[in-house]
């Protein structure tokens, strides 16, 4: 479902990803473990080319994301879900999980807020998958922190995606509330067979929900196995200070343009 193959990003002369390469199968739940400053965001904005990869090679479910021409074509397929649940105040549960159909109904259709009643159904049944269900008609901003990142898992389901990338999901929130919203993101992924990438820093949670941990340490893959055969040395590795200072980014060629590193690159 997702292959990466040596995938390199620089920002400026800082190189962020120094050869990735990280294979994922359908219906996985992938913790990538890693400290502060590691490359984890970096790697699943490469994924949905909210940033755009140097180097490598990068599939998922067949789309070649680097050279894809049509990026909504690959975002279809790529859900994502930040630490900041990015869900929408004012509109109820049901009406922002809706809002993962926007890519599937007519632009005329998502101007007026028309939904096929199936899109309805659909909605209410991922909202019911993350225990919410009875909260379908509330506005989002009377919910916990808790329930507004189900609501977010339940509108990256209703995408319907192939894959699922989840930032730092539940750095804001409590261990009890912690563990819940994994155990949903786990179970999507083994019941709907979704493919999930899950950035986390911690390693208990990492331990406790990830089929796969992928230790990412200073933009390289320092560990990748079942989390049974994670030792102590490997934390050790994955949390481990760099080595390799940052480069300082080289100086322009006299007359050379001065490109500006962007958010949002494509
Ligand atoms: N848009 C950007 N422009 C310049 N540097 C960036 C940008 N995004 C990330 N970086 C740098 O890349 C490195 C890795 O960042 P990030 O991928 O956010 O790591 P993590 O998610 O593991 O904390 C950091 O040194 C960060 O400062
Ligand atoms: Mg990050």
């Amino acid at each position: 479902m997702i292959d990466i193959r040596q995938l390199t990003k620089r920002y400026g002369g800082n190189p962020v990803l120094r050869g990735v390469d990280f294979q994922a199968g359908r219906g996985e739940f992938v913790v990538v473990l890693g400290q502060s400053g590691a490359g984890k965001s970096t790697l699943l904005r490469c994924m949905n080319r909210l940033a755009i990869a140097d180097g490598g090679e990068l599939r998922i479910d067949g789309i070649d994301a680097m050279r894809c021409r049509d990026p909504r074509a690959l975002r279809r397929k790529v859900a994502m879900i930040f630490q900041h649940h990015h869900v929408v105040p004012r509109l109820t549960a049901l009406k922002n999980v809706l809002t993962g159909r926007l890519g599937s109904v007519s632009v005329l259709g998502s101007c007026l807020q028309l939904f096929r009643r199936q899109d309805i159904a659909l909605a209410h049944a991922c909202l019911a998958r993350v225990g919410l269900a009875h909260k379908a008609n509330e506005r989002t901003d009377a919910l916990s922190g808790g329930q507004m990142q189900r609501v977010g898992i339940a509108r990256a389901l209703a995408q319907q995606p192939a894959v699922i990338l989840a930032d730092e999901p539940v750095a804001s929130l409590d261990p009890h509330t912690a563990r819940a919203v994994l155990e949903d993101l786990r179970s999507a992924a083994r019941e709907l067979g979704i493919t999930v990438v899950c950035n986390l820093h911690q390693v208990d949670y990492a331990r406790e929900f990830g089929d796969r941990i992928v230790g990412l340490a200073h933009g390289r893959v320092v560990f990748d196995d079942r989390p049974d055969t994670l030792t102590e040395a490997d934390i050790e590795r994955i949390y481990a200070p760099s080595a390799e200072p940052a480069q300082p980014a080289p100086a322009p060629a006299p007359g050379a343009p001065i490109m500006l590193a962007a958010g949002l690159e494509g």
